[in-house]
């Protein structure tokens, strides 16, 4: 048996390293292809380090560009390593351009593919990542449910329900398996003068609200009215699309906002755990504050995660100024004692054992 995992930015990392974790503890065989859509050291390399995961095979350097062009290099350089390897299985996770074009080479090469975190949906067809896990679930031979709401979601499209699997998000294993760590080797608050639920932290990079002016301006606004309101910090880590378009726009960020470069995984899970609050536009993050009990307000008008809304950890308010300030109090002043719809942290033991009987 030798399964070829691929992954290529860093949601991908993350949520594949407990995979690669329980192929080295089972000794099964796997190679591991990075697309290169994500390449900037504190994007990619710092992720290998802080999991401690071995150097990919394949490193396909396909960088950033449009859609199509990303997409297109990143199917014709897996189709290659494919090709030549002749794995037994693919596994992808996600939603992002490297799960399209790993799935899209798998399925015409006739290998099964695994999809890791299936069934998500957003119902929203302008996000490109709703596009990327449609596409990739129709395509897939084992689809890798987180919750049971995502399970229902694909039987829902009519995929075969032998091909479902409930088996929980890795990025409850990848979390569980280095917040100790993290604990011990991150001196991220102490480096920021930070104290325990002395800041709020913000991440934004969605393309549906980093590349649109007016849209982007309101996030800004929306942090900054937070910060005031509550008198904390909002500390932002910047993804790179947002520095880039932030810059391209001209807009200031005001001190009540206070930008870093984005963090490692044990730093940022450091940062989470800490925050008095969570305000993002991003999946994992809004995955890992249910996790770890911390309120997250998200940036979008849709989520492919409700599970996290309906247990009371989370409230989706866009990009609206106001409503952004509105949400964070209402999460401010809620509860913590949810409970965690996503996973025991055996996702990924799940997920071989599936894959090895398949
Ligand atoms: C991608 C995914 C998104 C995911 C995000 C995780 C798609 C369609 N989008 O978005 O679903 O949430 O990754 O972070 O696959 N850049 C760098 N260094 C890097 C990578 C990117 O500077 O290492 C800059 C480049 O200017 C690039 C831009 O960021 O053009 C966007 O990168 P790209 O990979 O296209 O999309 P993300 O916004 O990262
Ligand atoms: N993350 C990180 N450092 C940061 C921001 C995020 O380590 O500065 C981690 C976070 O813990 C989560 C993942 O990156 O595991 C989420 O990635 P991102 O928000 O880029 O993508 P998304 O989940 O929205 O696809």
């Amino acid at each position: 048996m030798k399964v070829c995992i691929v992954l290529g930015t860093r949601p991908e990392i993350v949520k594949m390293a407990p995979l690669v974790r329980a192929c080295q503890r089972r000794s099964v065989e796997f190679i591991l292809i990075h697309t290169g859509q994500h390449y900037s050291y504190e994007m990619d390399r710092i992720f290998f380090q802080d999991l401690e995961l071995p150097d990919p095979q394949y490193n396909l350097n396909v960088g950033s560009g449009t859609h199509g062009k990303q997409t297109g290099a990143i199917l014709m350089a897996i189709e290659k390593v494919l090709f030549d390897e002749r794995p037994d299985a693919v596994l992808v996770q996600g939603d992002t351009n490297t799960v399209l074009a790993g799935a899209l080479a798998a399925v015409k090469l006739n290998i099964p593919i695994g999809h890791v975190e299936a069934g998500l949906r957003s119902y929203d067809r302008h996000m490109p990542e709703e596009i990327n896990r449609v596409l990739a679930d129709h395509i897939s031979d084992m689809l890798f449910a987180p919750t049971e709401v995502s399970r229902q979601n694909l039987f829902k499209e009519g995929i075969e329900p032998t091909k479902l699997h409930v088996v929980g998000n890795t990025v409850v294993d990848a979390l569980l398996q280095n917040m100790e760590i993290s604990n011990r080797r991150s001196k991220a608050l102490n480096e920021l003068g930070l104290r325990p639920r002395g800041y709020l932290l913000g991440t934004l990079h969605r393309q549906e609200n980093v590349d649109d002016p007016a849209r982007l301006r309101g996030l800004v606004d929306g942090l900054v009215s937070c910060a005031k309101e509550f008198q904390l910090p909002v500390i932002l880590p910047l993804h790179p699309r947002t520095r880039k378009n932030l810059s391209n726009f001209a807009i200031v960020i005001p001190d009540e906002v206070r930008v870093i470069d984005p963090v490692g995984y044990l730093d940022f899970l450091q940062l989470e755990a800490n925050a008095a609050l969570l305000l993002t536009d991003s999946g994992g993050v809004q995955e890992e504050a249910c996790i770890l009990h911390v309120p997250c307000v998200t940036l979008r008008d849709s989520t492919e995660r409700p599970e996290t809304v309906m247990v009371g950890g989370n409230i989706l308010v866009g990009a609206d100024p106001k409503r952004i300030l509105d949400g964070a109090r209402e999460m401010f002043g809620r509860g913590r004692d949810w409970t965690c719809p996503l996973g025991d942290g055996n996702a990924a033991e799940r997920i071989l054992d599936i894959i090895l009987s398949h």
